[in-house]
């Protein structure tokens, strides 16, 4: 067996990568000596994400999860980073001198996860604020209360935005009836949705509904609903970097999966809120509170805490389905 062969054996863990709305944009394609990182367009969000950060980013943490998983396996696997636009590539993975050195394990890999319902009240330690910092994050925190007001601008801007809507919509797995329910997409239970809010959610968005749910002030409701999201005293962590190139975004996205990680590994789960970026008067605003330089920007948001109630795991499209 080459080491192409033994690595791509563990795609489906290489697969457990975190990416915005689930849609697991990446795409493997491989030689008798090389393994290639696509991206697929058709997983693309170009209304949602026009500038691809969150493409990038989800390359990226798909790259360091596949790193880890080759290292957990005993592989020793670089990867090349350089973008084809061309190509839709974004990295070579070739054999390497030595085992990638990661604190990540398997199990690192397999209990990360997203928790959008209840936190328990209390902010980050400072230790583990010092210790996420050490893995290559520049990392600020915000109060959650500060951000009960942007997030409520940012949602209205999300659920009155007819594209971004229509993108949400596609990716939104409602109901367990859902064809691809078990393959990709956010599902009910993933987003801690009731049946009921679920349902309502569903006929809110729902392509005809829209248009009147838009008219008759839909998009303020639905940002009401989460208003109460970070109502308590906790911690939103905000990523810093610049995004000059896609090649930075992409590292930036290695470093925000090891983030996750290191969170996950403490039993602290993250909650991303990326409406505070894409609407572009929050995310200004938000830039200004940081007192960014303007070769810098917020790149992800997450609130992070313990959860309430345990996160559910998301789905996957096996590698053996692609
Ligand atoms: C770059 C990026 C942006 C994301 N933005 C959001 C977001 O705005 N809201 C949200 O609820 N989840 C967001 N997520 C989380 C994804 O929806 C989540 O990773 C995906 O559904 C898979 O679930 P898991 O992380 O629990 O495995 C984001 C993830 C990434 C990598």
């Amino acid at each position: 067996m080459t080491w192409v062969d033994a690595f791509r054996a563990h795609e489906d863990d290489c697969r457990r990568a975190p990416s915005a709305h689930n849609t697991q944009p990446w795409l493997l394609r491989s030689t008798d000596d090389t393994v290639d990182v696509h991206w697929d367009p058709a997983r693309a969000l170009p209304d949602s994400d026009p500038t691809r950060r969150d493409l990038f980013l989800s390359l990226g943490a798909f790259i360091e999860t596949s790193l880890i998983v080759a290292a957990a396996a005993g592989l020793p696997v670089r990867a090349d980073i350089a973008v084809d636009h061309a190509a839709q590539r974004a990295a070579r993975f070739v054999p390497a001198a030595s085992v990638y050195d990661t604190p990540f394990t398997l199990t690192s890999v397999h209990q990360r996860r997203c928790a959008r319902s209840g936190y328990v009240p209390g902010v980050l330690d400072p230790a583990v604020l010092a210790a996420l910092t050490a893995l290559g994050a520049d990392l600020r925190q915000v109060p959650t209360r500060d951000l009960v007001a942007p997030l409520a601008q940012a949602d209205r801007w999300m659920f009155g935005t007819p594209e971004v809507v229509s993108e949400l919509r596609a990716w939104m797995r409602l109901s367990p009836k859902h064809p691809r329910y078990h393959l990709d997409g956010l599902t009910d239970r993933a987003m801690a949705l009731s049946r009921v809010e679920a349902t309502g959610l569903a006929a809110m968005l729902g392509p005809r509904a829209y248009a009147v749910t838009r008219r008759l002030g839909g998009p303020a409701l639905l940002a009401a609903a989460s208003k109460s999201l970070l109502r308590y005293d906790g911690s939103v962590l905000i990523l810093v970097g610049s995004a000059v190139t896609p090649e930075t975004v992409i590292e930036h996205g290695r470093a925000l999966v090891r983030v996750w990680l290191a969170l996950s590994d403490r039993g602290l789960s993250v909650h991303p809120l990326s409406q505070l970026l894409d609407c572009t008067a929050t995310a200004t605003r938000l830039a200004e509170r940081l007192g960014l330089a303007p070769d810098e920007s917020p790149l992800a948001v997450f609130r992070t805490g313990h959860p309430l109630a345990e996160p559910v795991r998301s789905a996957r499209i096996p590698a053996a389905q692609l």
